[in-house]
């Protein structure tokens, strides 16, 4: 059996599942360029059929990678499989991941079709798909809940039909580590033609045990692990990506696999996923959290001073925690600039783009003598590089805040290019400001989530805010970064009413339903 573990990454994909976390085509590709780096083997970029945007995304993503596969997820019907054939063209390497779900409850009650219309549907589908290429993956949609009988005679067919890899997904994270384990492993052995395809395992974390279910699979015969950045994804998530790649590694004494991964990479990936889509990393998650490398205690820390592997068993170096490196500052020129954006993946569709993010970076120095990557990423998120019409602008916002005072806000706005401008109070400095916004949008939306992370350490930080936002059933995540964290926090809120005024089209590849 393979030693290689092979690492496909859908943050792009089921991550984007997650409410709030939809990205757009310049976010996807920035993040591929952060997978590419980190050495993922297939990068599933997202459903192309979903919508145009989607469509394109994918299709940048191809363009773009050349290191890595990069994946486009297609149901079981031809015009699905037309969509990620065409967007996955460009790709030095490409993958169709087509599914069709084989549990009775699925069977039954979504799709209305018998076994035997399931089975004929999946042999159908990967046939079609290896008309485009020959790297095809078939998953048997709920398997954690399936037949085994039903699942052997599925992927025994969809083998014969030319599927390079089965994957084997946990749909809604039912399953424990052993019974997961041994799914696989009898699987493997019943199957007839097992030995032609890679298994793969695809575990979403419901009952926290998406890691652990992977790992269980690998033990028993799986090569294929798909997993997300910070364990992103539908409802409680996938299986962290970090999480599975520094388990096999820190434990080589088990596993006779490894992974092409590139450990060192692990922490910048992990920020820019949470920059862009806003979610947090709480600061006790393992490999990525803030605190997964601090140590408290007067015991721990005596111990690790004396020797490292006292409390550690894993080096935080290996996965790229390093202090903050000061890239540039005030006297950088436009030159140095456009270098370490190079360096960190990101490119301008035009000149004025870039000169805009320059005169914005200008300003940033100006504020903040030393500028960081974490706030090179920060400024370009939040420079209209999203795709997202800027309706709505911030010209400029005072606000009082005093002990024993009702804080106010006097905003001005810029909307669809006329200035406009209100006050109001509130119970604190961000909530005035929110509601001179409101005062002027009168947008209805709902506020969801309210956050803010230093993006560096001290002080003299830039303050990033996240912002979700619902408007009728559409969930949306908008984010500010700023050296004054009321001014971040009204970018935020801004950009969050900016991309709910920018329709997404796209529907979710299992429900159906408007994501
Ligand atoms: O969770 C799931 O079953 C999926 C499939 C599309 C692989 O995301
Ligand atoms: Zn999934």
């Amino acid at each position: 059996m393979s030693d290689h573990l092979i690492i496909f990454d859908t943050t792009l994909r089921d991550g984007e599942q997650s409410p709030g976390a939809s990205m757009t085509r310049d976010e996807k590709v920035r993040i591929a360029k952060s997978l590419e780096r980190l050495h993922v083997d297939v990068i599933e970029a997202g459903f192309p059929i979903a919508s145009p945007g989607d469509f394109e995304a994918v299709m940048a993503v191809a363009r773009e990678i050349r290191e890595s596969t990069v994946c486009a997820l297609a149901r079981a019907v031809t015009r699905d499989i037309d969509r990620a054939a065409e967007a996955i063209r460009p790709a030095r390497s490409g993958r169709i991941h087509t599914f069709i779900a084989t549990s009775p409850i699925h069977m039954q009650e979504k799709l209305r079709m018998n076994p035997e219309q399931v089975l004929e549907s999946a042999v159908k589908a990967v046939k079609y798909a290896r008309k485009f290429t020959d790297d095809v993956e078939f998953s048997p949609e709920d398997a954690g809940r399936s037949e085994p009988d039903f699942l052997c005679r599925v992927l025994e067919a969809v083998i014969a039909a030319g599927a390079r890899t089965v994957n084997i997904p946990d749909t809604v994270g039912y399953n424990l580590p052993a019974q997961f384990g041994g799914l696989v492993r009898t699987l493997r052995e019943r199957v007839a033609n097992s030995d032609k395809a890679v298994f793969s395992v695809h575990c979403h974390n419901d009952l926290g045990l998406a890691v652990a279910n992977s790992l269980s699979a690998v033990l028993d015969g799986a090569r294929q692990v798909e997993c997300t950045i910070n364990g992103l994804g539908e409802r409680a998530g996938n299986a962290a990506l970090e999480e599975v790649v520094m388990a096999v590694r820190t434990r080589r004494d088990l596993f006779s696999c490894d992974t092409r991964i590139d450990t060192t990479q692990i922490v910048a990936a992990s920020r820019l996923v949470s920059n862009i889509t806003g979610f947090a990393v709480q600061p006790n998650k393992a490999i990525v959290g803030a605190n997964a490398f601090a140590h408290e205690s007067g015991i721990h820390q005596d111990g690790v001073i004396k020797k490292r592997e006292t409390y550690e068993i894993m080096r935080a170096e290996d996965v790229g925690w390093v202090a903050n490196r000061m890239v540039l500052g005030k006297h950088s020129g436009r030159n140095a600039f456009r270098t370490r954006l190079k360096e960190l993946g990101i490119s301008f569709r035009s000149d004025d783009e870039f000169n805009s993010a320059f005169d914005r970076f200008k300003e940033l120095a100006d504020k903040k003598h030393e500028i960081f990557d974490e706030d090179i990423q920060a400024l370009v998120t939040e420079e209209g590089l999203e795709g997202v019409d800027e309706k709505h602008k911030l010209v400029s916002l005072k606000v009082c805040s005093e002990t024993g005072v009702k804080p106010r806000a006097r905003i001005t706005l810029s909307v669809a290019g006329k200035p406009q401008s209100a006050e109001a109070d509130g119970s604190g400095p961000v909530d005035a400001s929110f509601r001179a916004i409101e005062a002027v949008l009168a947008s209805g939306a709902q506020l969801l989530l309210y956050s803010v992370n230093n993006i560096t350490s001290g002080t003299d930080s830039q303050g990033e805010v996240t912002v979700r936002l619902e408007l009728a059933g559409r969930i949306v995540n908008g984010h500010g970064a700023d050296t004054d964290i009321v001014i971040a926090s009204a970018k935020a809120y801004l950009n969050a009413l900016n991309k709910l005024e920018t329709p997404s089209g796209r529907a979710h590849p299992q429900t159906g339903t408007p994501i």
